[in-house]
């Protein structure tokens, strides 16, 4: 008989081998954070899969903790953000963990601040599916979720948990919201300050999202007045060590007069928020939107926000004097789009659509380009680089 000869047996180990083979190689490549990996083969084979039911894995798959990327972050892009020392300025916006499942994983991932919700009071199912779209030729998403929540006292419960998994090695926001049919808008929000404040390393009050209806109405002068000063009497209400910064965050659909009263607002002594977050997703369709999904209602994020969103940035920055710390973010991508909000007067920026379409490795990629360009540039850290593009960007 001749030995060379494949036999059904032999062939059928060959098979088992290279499969297991393939099978390591490829578990091996998604735990190291391999980005060719990633955008080569693992990312076009998720986009296969329904976008919500994607990010349902997505969050689980975090949560696991099992994709540890090789990255250490250098000391410039240490920074600070109000009170906080962030060790690097990018964190994943509020959206992705918006049941406070997946904190330490996300921590593990590399980002230098997590912002979990947004969380309602009461558990509440949000709005019908399908309700996110992808927008694939625009690097883009429309979601309109409308805040589907497991509620205050459930996520409360997971968070704490996080706390001590893994405790203070992560920078937290809590991004709080209100419930759809709620006749206390404003005392949705003070509950939220009270229930969180204990774990949270800053909170936002998100009156931005376009999918509940009358919310964004909130960022109008009056509401916003008396809105801020009862959330900060609450949080004066509590006890001193469990007070935090106070964000609020804003829509990029605000006209300048809007943007304006908001700096008013947050001006005045009563409503001093510790900081903004610009910006949300917008209701706006650009008109050079080429993908089927561009006329789904809701909220537009990812490149076609880039520009807009780092405008206000801009606006904000420079009508405020740079005297209120921005948190910038919308369609950050790259290094680039991450040194531009910078550049635009943002201390630190936040991802999300990126996350979608690169998955974890995005993290990785926008420091390691973002320390180049500091470099480059020569700036020595984040903080010396904040507003200094201003003008260019407005
Ligand atoms: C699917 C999805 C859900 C979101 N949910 C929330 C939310 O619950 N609360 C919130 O403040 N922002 C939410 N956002 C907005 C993001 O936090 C972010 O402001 C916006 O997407 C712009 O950033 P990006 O272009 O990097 O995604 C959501 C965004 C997406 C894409």
């Amino acid at each position: 008989m001749n030995p060379n000869r494949v036999t059904p047996n032999k062939f059928r180990s060959l098979i088992k081998i290279t499969s297991l083979g393939v099978a390591t190689f490829s578990a091996v490549c998604l735990c190291r954070s391999n980005e060719k990996f990633y955008d080569r083969m693992f990312m076009p084979i998720v986009r296969l899969i329904p976008p919500e039911t994607a990010h349902r894995i997505a969050v689980f798959s975090v949560k696991l903790g099992l994709i540890r990327p090789s990255y250490q972050d250098p000391g410039i892009l240490r920074t600070k953000l109000l009170d906080m020392t962030l060790s690097n300025p990018v964190g994943i916006a509020a959206g992705f963990d918006k049941q406070g499942e997946a904190v330490c994983g996300l921590n593990r991932l590399g980002f230098g601040f997590v912002e979990v919700g947004s969380v309602t009071p009461k558990p509440q199912p949000g709005n019908p599916r399908p309700r996110v779209f992808r927008l694939n030729e625009d690097k883009a998403i429309v979601n309109r979720y409308g805040f589907n929540s497991d509620g205050h006292k459930v996520v409360y419960e997971r968070l704490r948990k996080a706390r001590e998994e893994c405790g203070d090695e992560v920078v937290l926001g809590i991004n709080l919201g209100k419930n759809k049919l709620s006749t206390d808008a404003i005392g949705d929000y003070v509950k939220g300050v009270k229930k969180f404040s204990c774990l949270a390393d800053y909170l936002v009050i998100n009156i931005s999202s376009p999918n509940t209806p009358g919310l964004r109405s909130m960022q109008n002068k009056s509401t916003l007045h008396m809105l801020l000063s009862d959330v900060l009497k609450a949080r004066s209400s509590l006890p001193e060590t469990d007070r935090r910064p106070i964000l609020v965050k804003l829509a990029p659909d605000l006209s300048d007069e809007d943007v304006q009263e908001v700096i008013a607002v947050v001006k005045d002594k009563e409503c001093a928020v510790d900081g903004l977050i610009v910006s949300n997703t917008t209701i706006e369709r650009p008109p050079s939107l080429k993908s089927i999904n561009a006329g789904q209602l809701g909220g537009l994020s990812g490149v076609p926000l880039s520009q807009r969103s780092t405008q206000l940035v801009a606006k904000v920055y420079k009508w405020t004097d740079g005297k209120i710390p921005i948190i910038g973010v919308g369609g950050i991508f790259s290094g680039q789009d991450a040194f531009d909000k910078i550049l635009a007067g943002a201390s630190a920026v936040q991802l999300y659509t990126a996350f979608i379409y690169h998955g974890p490795p995005i993290a990785i990629r926008v420091k390691r380009e973002l320390e180049q360009l500091l470099q480059d540039n020569g700036y020595e850290s984040v903080q010396q680089a904040v507003g200094k593009g201003v003008d260019h960007f407005l």
